[in-house]
């Protein structure tokens, strides 16, 4: 079982990464065949960026996921940027995707929303996540359920290559959390955690200090109701009965029983407890990973050499049927 996951540079890792992916990059390690970690810097040009910013946050990222438990001895992690064979694909299967499609994705939509410049690597965003998982033959995504809709573009491409070209690409699936797969901002829990919510209040971060969880998670915003228990009209609470069972375990089902009788203070504490605990070796771990960048960048060399290995494989087999460059037997010896 080949599994392939990517994750974003961009702002600091939140506990919606977290628990959405980050927990199941790690479960996935050993099952994985190999199982590859991406840090998609390239994506994270599509908006207004910073360079240097752009280099620092990638190095917080890498660290960030090995505090979390991934370790390079046992996946491939590295950094799409160093492996060029992610941007040809992307090139050679815009042949086979549909502008519409593009057009209507529901993340192109809102990043659209109150830009100076819309770019085209925005539009095409979805094409270079194909091209990510779709280069290693990847049979499993582990996602959030935002990535949902990218997944079935994804699988709509490799079923239109291998339909144009013949059998060359592996259609994925994704993996998306029974527990957890979208896990909602503390403030407003009718919209997702994200790094660019409109209050930093509503996010709480891999990396923050234990007294900065404890604060969010006592301002939560719940409802007038007193039962710990998920409902339609209960947002706020049955976000954090999800967050209690993802970070210990266990089910929201096990949660409710547990804490029938909870008054929504007690309960929060209870939480916060569980998200600090949980949290804190990670935070211990990040601050000696992400200090030795040499090291980082060390990690990065050797997963793009992997990376490229695999990866150069699958071109091969797609320029061939594609008809672009050399025929294989006048390539020995060329990429
Ligand atoms: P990114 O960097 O936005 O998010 C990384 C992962 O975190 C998940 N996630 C969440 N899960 C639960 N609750 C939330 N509030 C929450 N917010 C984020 C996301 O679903 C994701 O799994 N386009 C991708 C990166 C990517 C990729 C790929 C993923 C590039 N190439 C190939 C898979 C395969 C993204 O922006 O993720």
């Amino acid at each position: 079982m080949r599994i392939f996951s990517g994750i974003q540079p961009t702002g600091r890792k939140h506990l919606g990464n977290h628990i959405g992916a980050i927990r199941q990059y790690v479960a996935g390690q050993d099952r994985g065949d190999p199982a590859i970690y991406c840090i998609v810097d390239l994506h994270a040009t599509t908006v207004a960026y910073d360079p240097a910013e752009l280099r620092a946050r990638t190095y917080d990222t890498v660290a960030t996921l090995m505090a979390a438990g991934l370790d390079p001895g046992r996946c491939l992690l590295f950094r799409q940027g160093d492996v060029p064979e992610h941007s040809e694909l992307c090139w050679l299967l815009c042949s086979v995707t549909a502008l519409g499609e593009l057009n209507r994705m529901h993340q192109f939509r809102d990043k659209s929303l109150d830009r100076d410049l819309v770019s085209a690597g925005l539009l095409l965003y979805p094409v270079l996540q194909a091209a990510d998982v779709l280069a290693y033959r990847a049979h499993e995504v582990p996602v959030g359920e935002d990535q949902r809709e990218h997944l079935e573009v994804m699988r709509g491409i490799a079923q239109r290559f291998n339909a144009r070209y013949g059998e060359t690409l592996v259609v994925p699936e994704h993996r998306i959390p029974e527990v957890g797969a979208r896990i909602m901002d503390l403030q407003d829990p009718t919209r997702k955690m994200s790094t660019s919510a409109a209050s930093q209040e509503g996010t709480v971060y891999v990396l923050d200090e234990p007294e900065a969880i404890r604060k969010k998670f006592r301002r939560a915003v719940t409802d007038s109701g007193a039962e710990v228990r998920r409902g339609p009209d209960k947002a706020g609470i049955s976000n954090l009965i999800d967050v209690l069972a993802a970070v210990t375990d266990s089910t929201p089902a096990a949660v409710e029983r547990e804490y029938a009788d909870a008054r929504y203070g007690d309960f929060k504490t209870k939480v916060a407890d569980a998200v600090t605990a949980h949290l804190a070796p990670i935070r211990e771990r990040y601050a000696d990973l992400r200090a030795d960048e040499d090291a980082l960048e060390a990690v990065f060399a050797a997963g793009a050499e992997r990376a490229s290995a695999l990866a150069g494989e699958t071109l091969a087999d797609v320029r061939e049927v594609m008809g672009v460059g050399p025929p294989r037997a006048h390539r020995r010896g060329r990429r």
